[in-house]
């Protein structure tokens, strides 16, 4: 969701007020992907290097995002959207920590979507994480090191049980993955666009989509094969 603080800057406005308009779009996309049947919408809010970020930004943004989780509990509920928390939400802020344990426990048995924050995040460390998991498995002797395989890895990932994502949508011009979903996005399609995360609505969106539906994805195999079925 990139591009708020800039989209601030041209309005000779603090970084924290884009954040601001960047919750709206936030609305927008969840409500967006819930009625169009999206089962699983992740949005990458905090990496583990936006800690480096001005105190002053990171204490807004927490803020942002508890004020967040408290007032969307019960359109959650309303809409059948399942929160998950994807990250090392221990090092969060104890109240966003309450917060988000309150709300992904009240929607844990929502079906329709899941909505998957990904908060303290950095795709290396959890994948350190998840090999740490397995390693110790192995040491105590209870997992065989011939047992180790991609779906073993991707179980011990925070995604665990999710399905890989089939679109990578990022804003506000950069094209780069920084550290998001770095095992699970190996056959996502990629969409970049100049579009800053403020000002990416319904219809921004939407158009993401149409992309993504005019793509051909062969995962590895010919054209040819694909028209054969
Ligand atoms: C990156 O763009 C954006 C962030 C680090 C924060 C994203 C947070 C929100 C959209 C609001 C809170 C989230 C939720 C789920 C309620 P940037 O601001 O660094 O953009 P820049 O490259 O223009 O500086």
């Amino acid at each position: 969701m990139d591009g708020n603080g800039r989209w601030a800057e041209e309005r000779r406005r603090p970084r924290l007020f884009g954040h601001q308009a960047g919750v709206r779009s936030v609305r927008t996309v969840v409500e967006t992907a819930r009625e169009i049947g999206i089962q699983y919408l992740t949005l990458y809010a905090f990496s583990t290097e936006n800690w480096r970020r001005p105190s002053i930004e990171v204490k807004g943004l927490m803020t942002l995002l508890k004020s967040y989780l408290d007032s969307e509990q019960e359109n959650m509920l309303r809409n059948s959207i399942r929160l998950r928390c994807l990250g090392e939400h221990q090092n969060l802020p104890g109240e966003v920590q309450a917060a988000l344990a309150r709300v992904i426990d009240a929607t844990s048995g929502c079906r329709a979507m899941t909505l998957n924050l990904a908060l303290s995040y950095g795709g290396r460390s959890e994948i350190i994480h998840a090999v740490r998991e397995l390693a110790s498995q192995c040491v105590a002797g209870t997992l065989s090191v011939d047992d180790l395989d991609e779906q073993r890895l991707s179980d011990h990932l925070y995604t665990g049980g999710q399905p890989d994502p089939d679109l990578f949508i990022r804003t506000g011009g950069e094209n780069r993955l920084s550290n998001f979903l770095l095992w699970q996005s190996s056959y996502a399609e990629l969409y970049f666009t100049e579009i800053k995360w403020p000002d990416f609505g319904r219809e921004e969106f939407l158009e993401a989509l149409r992309s993504y539906g005019l793509r051909q994805r062969r995962f590895g195999k010919t054209g040819t094969q694909l028209r054969k079925g």
